[in-house]
């Protein structure tokens, strides 16, 4: 039995998200229900996480929805030479490919190590696993003969007022989403790809996350106990991800992929609790218990500026109306969210060490992360929230097929 956060009865916690749910349903066909991981709220329960397809134009764990768990791992790259760094990215190809379609591993007998840790079992379930590679912009400096091909806009992650950086879980020559339906699945994946690639990458930092169920119905909770990840750009429509999510050529290598912000953001929990609850709603713009827009019925509701210019209802410097004013002129500044919550102990000082392992994927970090980052600095919120690391990379194009590679768009083009 595939060990699920989400009890049997209970809904996957992103099953009614908005965008996400329509790339589901917009296909309306059960291949595509199980192509996404998506289900109807009234769907029965699964019995076993199935399979995300790894071939296509774009790499999976971007339009998909989250599944229960995620990791993002930075990583430095040590190969030696191009030759080494292709024999990496092919490395990963291979053995991502085997691990999202999961089965059993090949048997070297017994006076040999086992090719795999066994953590799973005999039999690899595909538990919905993604992995998802992205490049940082120290992958283009002198070691690899890349430097003229740098995607055009990645930059190093720059730092915000808001910000409380740690050196050591920042940036990343690769990064690596790695989504599951269960832990043990993202855990076994991670130990299989850095013994594969041993010697030829070395680990920088690690945030793993985990969605908490929805409860009662609709989007999971934050770890500020609000719904989140209810308005997103809709991932089954074309013309929202064509004009916000994937990239062109720029350089050609690159069309297919898009930027990817990661930032582990801490929520200093013991403040937050104190803070009334009206005044909590205001900061976020939403109702606690349900994740409506103030003011509104549903969670699906639409916020109605409007009809609110001067914030009575839905205040000006709320997250959501800072985030989204829903002008014209913010349009095009819209991010896709990929969220998981964190919990990474305790503090030296014995304080929880809570937060949101923030992700958000994009055609342009400046015109979108950015913008929004920028507008959010002066939030009431950022108070209760203190970013201490991630990254920006620049996820690579989708493996087309079972003789394509990770990369090889950028390596052939070098
Ligand atoms: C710990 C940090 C954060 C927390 C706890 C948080 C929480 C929330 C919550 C509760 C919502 C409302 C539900 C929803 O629409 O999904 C929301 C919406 C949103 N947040 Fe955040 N957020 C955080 C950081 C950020 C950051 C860093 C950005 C981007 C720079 C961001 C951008 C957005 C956007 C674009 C929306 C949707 C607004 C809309 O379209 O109405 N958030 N967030």
């Amino acid at each position: 039995m595939i060990d699920s956060p989400y009890p049997t009865g209970s809904e996957h916690p992103h099953a009614t998200r908005r965008g996400l749910l329509r790339t589901a349903l917009g296909a309306s066909t059960a291949g595509a229900l199980a192509l996404t991981g998506a289900r109807p709220a009234h769907a029965a329960p699964r019995a076993a996480a199935g399979r995300t397809a790894f071939h296509g134009v774009h790499q999976a764990g971007i339009t998909n929805p989250p599944p229960g768990y995620g990791t993002f791992l930075a990583l430095d790259v040590k190969a030696r030479d191009h030759k080494d760094l292709e024999t990496l990215l092919r490395t990963l190809t291979d053995r991502i490919r085997f691990l999202t379609a999961g089965g059993t591993p090949p048997d070297p007998g017994p006076d040999a190590a086992p090719a795999d840790s066994g953590t799973l079992g005999p039999v690899l379930p595909a538990d919905e696993l993604t992995v998802t590679v992205a490049v940082g912009a120290s992958l283009f400096d002198t070691r690899y003969g890349l430097g003229a091909l740098r995607p055009r806009r990645l930059t190093a992650m720059r730092p915000f007022p808001v910000d409380a950086l740690r050196p050591a879980e920042c940036h990343g020559d690769l990064s690596l989403q790695i989504c599951a339906e269960s832990r043990d699945t993202v855990q076994h994946t991670i130990r299989d790809l850095l013994r594969s690639t041993h010697g030829l990458i070395r680990p920088r930092w690690q945030l793993d996350g985990f969605q908490n169920r929805s409860r009662p119905t609709g989007a999971a909770r934050n770890l500020l106990g609000f719904k989140d990840g209810i308005e997103n750009p809709d991932t089954g429509n074309a013309r929202d991800t064509d004009a916000l999510v994937w990239v062109g050529d720029e350089p050609r290598w690159a069309a297919g992929g898009s930027y990817q912000v990661i930032r582990a953001i801490r929520i200093l929990v013991a403040g937050w609790d104190e803070v009334p609850l009206q005044q909590q709603e205001r900061m976020i713009g939403r109702r606690k218990s349900d994740g409506a827009p103030l003011g509104a019925a549903d969670e699906t509701d639409t916020p109605d500026y409007r009809n609110d210019p001067a914030g009575a209802v839905i205040p000006l410097d709320s997250h959501i109306r800072l985030a989204n004013p829903r002008t014209d002129g913010a349009r095009d500044s819209r991010i896709l969210r990929r969220a998981f919550n964190y919990d990474r102990g305790l503090d030296p000082d014995g304080e929880p060490e809570l937060g949101l392992a923030f992700c958000c994927y994009q055609q342009d970090v400046a015109r979108q992360f950015e913008a929004v980052q920028i507008r959010l600095d002066t939030e009431p919120l950022a108070r209760h929230l203190r970013p201490t690391g991630g990254g920006y990379f620049y996820v690579l194009p989708g493996v087309r097929d079972a003789t394509d590679w990770l990369g090889r768009t950028l390596l052939t083009a070098a």
